[in-house]
């Protein structure tokens, strides 16, 4: 045995002997199962959907900004998946992107997303990589809230309206929008008493739809864009681009039983479906799924000009560090249409590269005119910060999706900067499916070592702190009896690497400063062996399962230990389980 495993293993036992301080900040735990399955969209009208926890939308994970998420997250699916927090500035090892941020959770599998530092307000759940999967009704809200309940406008009542398209990828007995995870048809109304202030949480979850939503009789007064507190403004209706969000305040004093409508943005003429805001005690029957009410199809729609951040923030420089432009465009390339940034298609892109600290100035423009070419660009782990709007220099819009219009429309161009804060390598797409699966997505790239780990920031998995990390393959059958496969940490290329393997996790991680924390239950943990982390930064442990069907389902958790030249020669790396299926 090489002395550093030796070392390594010694203090993991004298770690479990000694169990010391942990973690003083309150910990949401949550199981999350992404499964196949079926939902009724109305009564007798059932759909096949692949599912976060069986319900569509998927359920609201809630907690409070000084909480820490820790999600356990099952892939049941057929194929791998991950879960990304859109608009949430997570560390990259955490943001769900596959093969950049961890390999893809297998079929069967599992992954702990432990999400701190989160940013109060509406944001959403859903999958990354495999394009499709996030219009098979994989998705659902995750809603921070803020420490100080005064953070936000009083309301008396909230409601979460998750728009969705529904083009009956699995088949099913329905083709058209959602609203709720249910047709016009299946609406429970949203029910009000005069005088009371309604909240709704609304989010595009569409994959190929931007809207427009308008309550009947009503006008709106948007407090939240993406998340993010804004001064007040009345709309009389609403657009929404896929990704963005909006909360607004409503008042409650038009008795009735009204349509809360969605139109497309292309198409305010047609309602495609409608929820229903029923005051008490009115009886009426609701108006019908068809219904246009005036102000969907004409009233006046909230302009990007108009928003402006509700407390100051960083503000507009003069001087940002550096500014690229982004053209938005399409060309037709062999297999029909396809879309471009700058006249490249992901994944042959050339990064922006940026540098942690910097200001950095984004503008998007689009060069097509068709009606088709929409794009709610969004940026991971980052906020824009908008200009041109009545926030001016100082409180300009926060916001993590900006809809750009066709070219000839207002906003046709945007121009943003955004705080470089947050190291590594970060997705820039069109959050229309069809356009970012054929190639309007580009990366963000910081150059530099923030972590001094020897692994620059743009390949770096946790590029913040020094830390191996433990990965297992996304590949289902590497994980049958007979299968042959291997673990891979990444860690400082020539530095040794020792895996440990056991039986489970600790109840609560043993935290050890500059060291890391101890994951592994050190209780029978077995050494796996040592390997040394090549260029690539890359360690590879091999391993072989038993042909045995006895094996089926024993779950295996690792653990890396690596040298470092870093103070403290040596870090404790992640955990990852597998399970033998
Ligand atoms: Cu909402 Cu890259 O995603
Ligand atoms: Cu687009």
């Amino acid at each position: 045995m090489h002395p550093i495993s030796g070392r390594a293993l010694t203090v993991l036992l004298v770690i479990a002997a000694a169990p010391i301080a942990v973690r003083s900040q309150s910990i949401v735990n949550v199981d999350l199962r992404a499964a196949p399955g079926t939902v009724e969209v109305a009564p007798g009208v059932p759909v096949n959907a692949w599912l976060f926890g069986g319900t569509l939308p998927g359920p609201v994970i809630r907690l409070r900004e000084d909480q820490t998420l820790r999600l356990r997250f099952h892939n049941d699916l057929p194929e791998p998946t991950t879960i990304h927090w859109h608009g949430q500035p997570v560390r990259l090892g955490m943001d769900g992107v596959p093969e950049v941020s961890r390999p893809a959770t297998a079929t069967g599998q599992e992954f702990l997303y432990e999400l701190d530092g989160l940013h109060p307000g509406t944001y959403w759940y859903h999958p990354h990589g495999v394009p499709s999967q996030l219009d098979m009704g994989l998705m659902g809200l995750l809603i921070v809230d803020p420490i100080d309940p005064h953070a936000d406008p009083a309301y008396d009542l909230e409601q979460v309206v998750v728009l969705d398209d529904w083009f009956d990828p699995l088949g099913g007995a329905f083709s058209g929008h959602l609203l709720g995870g249910r047709s016009s048809a299946g609406q429970a109304p949203i029910v009000v008493q005069t005088g009371q202030r309604l909240r709704l949480r609304i989010l595009n979850a569409a994959a190929l739809t931007n809207y427009v939503i308008a309550l009947d009789g009503h006008p709106m007064t948007v407090t939240h864009a993406d998340g993010n507190r804004v001064q007040p403004v009345s709309v009389q209706a609403l657009p929404i681009g896929m990704g963005e969000r909006y909360d607004v305040l409503i008042d409650c004093q038009n008795p009735g039983v009204w349509s809360l409508a969605v139109a497309s943005l292309r198409n305010r003429n047609t309602t495609l479906v409608r929820g229903i805001v029923q005051y008490a005690g009115q009886t009426q029957t609701p108006p019908s799924a068809a219904y246009v009410p005036a102000n969907l199809s004409s009233g006046t729609l909230l302009d990007y000009a108009q928003l402006a951040a509700f407390h100051p923030v960083m503000p507009i420089t003069p001087t940002p560090d550096r500014s690229y432009t982004l053209a938005l465009a399409t060309t037709s390339g062999s297999s029909g249409m396809i879309h471009t940034i700058n006249g490249e298609s992901w994944p042959n892109v050339t990064p922006v590269l940026v540098a942690d600290g910097e200001q950095v100035q984004i503008t998007m423009t689009n060069l097509s005119a068709m009606m088709a070419g929409y794009h709610p660009m969004h940026l991971h782990g980052h906020f824009f910060r908008l200009l041109g709007t009545a926030g001016g220099v100082t409180h300009p819009p926060v916001k993590d999706t900006i809809l750009i219009r066709p070219n000839g429309q207002p906003w046709s161009s945007a121009v943003a900067q955004v705080a470089m804060d947050n190291p590594g390598r970060w997705l820039l797409h069109c959050h229309d499916m069809n356009h970012m699966a054929s190639g309007m997505m580009t990366v963000v790239d910081y150059v530099g070592d923030t972590d001094a780990d020897g692994i620059g920031d743009a390949s770096d998995r946790e590029p913040t702190q020094a830390t191996p990390v433990t990965m297992i393959a996304a590949s289902a059958n590497a994980f049958v009896p007979g299968a042959t496969d291997q673990i891979t940490v990444q860690w400082t290329p020539g530095e040794l690497v020792s895996l440990f393997a056991g039986f489970g996790e600790l109840a609560t991680p043993v935290m050890m400063l500059p060291y890391g924390r101890i994951e592994l239950d050190p209780a029978g943990a077995l050494f796996m062996g040592s390997s040394t982390a090549d260029a690539n930064a890359q360690a590879g442990f091999a391993y072989s399962i038993p042909p045995s069907p006895a094996l089926v389902g024993l779950r295996l958790v690792f653990q890396s230990a690596a040298t470092t030249p870093l103070p403290g020669g040596v870090r404790f790396g992640t955990a990852q389980a597998l399970t033998i299926r």
